[in-house]
């Protein structure tokens, strides 16, 4: 489904990545840890087409999308959040939703909701924009913001707009799910319960077909994973089950009175 091929990612003098390769198989869930500066949001900035490596390729299903742009690697079916929010405050919940969904279908123009109803009827699709108001709101109720569609987005607590972040990747169906630290800031019980529920949308095959996880929380992630794999200084230095990966000494190394 996907292939990181030995990316390398230099800014300057400082090198970010350096040779990362692994492959993330259909209906799979890897979860990925590292230590913080260790690359792995350089990594996900490469993958997803905001960041040209410097070095090596990503495919997805078979296809070169590395060198391509956010847009068109959306619409190739890679869905991503960011470690840092990216929403619209003034908006609300279910329009913060369907503004993504509509960005992709367009090709990339940000729009506002007032435009919104008209290029849902340029597109000659009335029943489309009732599929992806289904959609939108189908994520958000999954990610337990079904009571909270009208609400104003600055209104919301950030555990909630990290919610809603979810929500806006998920309800594109993509076939890769590209997630940086879904949890930050949440308390243990909320994080717990929305990993668990996204790894269940992935091995449903209900809502992504794979899942790229990064999370700092090591129990979490070898509890979701089918693989996980570890980053240290830009590089991969474990990359297998959970089981074996979690009894590794580079691993306990790296964590053993680490985050
Ligand atoms: N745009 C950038 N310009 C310069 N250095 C960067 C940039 N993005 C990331 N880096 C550097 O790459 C390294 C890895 O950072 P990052 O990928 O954010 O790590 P992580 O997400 O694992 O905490 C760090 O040394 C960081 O300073
Ligand atoms: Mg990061």
């Amino acid at each position: 489904m996907l292939e990181v091929d030995s990316i390398a990612m230099t800014f300057g003098g400082v090198t970010a990545l350096d040779g990362v390769s692994f492959s993330v198989g259909e209906g799979e869930v890897v979860g990925v840890i590292g230590p913080n500066g260790s690359g792995k949001s350089t990594l996900i900035n490469v993958m997803s087409g905001f960041y040209r490596p410097t070095g090596g390729e990503v495919r997805l299903g078979g296809t070169v999308i590395s060198g391509r742009s956010p847009e068109a690697i959306r619409r190739a079916g890679m869905a991503r959040t960011f470690q840092n929010l990216r929403l619209v405050e003034e908006m609300t919940v279910l329009d913060n939703t369907l503004a993504g969904m509509y960005l992709v279908a367009t090709g990339g123009r940000w729009l506002t909701p007032s435009w919104m109803a008209e290029v849902a009827g340029a597109v000659g699709a009335r029943r489309r924009a009732r599929e992806m108001r289904a959609s939108a709101q189908d994520a958000l109720g999954k990610v337990g913001l079904g009571d909270k569609l009208a609400f104003t987005v600055g209104a919301l607590s950030y555990a909630d707009q990290k919610r809603l972040e979810l929500a806006r990747a998920i309800a594109l169906r993509p076939r890769v799910l590209v997630l940086d630290e879904p949890t930050a800031g949440m308390s243990v019980e909320d994080a717990d319960t929305l990993v668990r529920m996204v790894a269940s949308l992935v091995e449903t095959g209900a809502q992504a077909l794979s899942l790229f996880l990064v999370e700092h929380r090591l129990e979490l992630v070898l509890e979701v994973s089918d693989r996980v794999v570890v980053m240290d200084g830009g590089r991969l230095v474990a990359d297998g089950e959970p089981a074996s990966v979690a009894a590794d000494p580079r691993v306990r190394s790296i964590y053993v009175g680490g985050e």
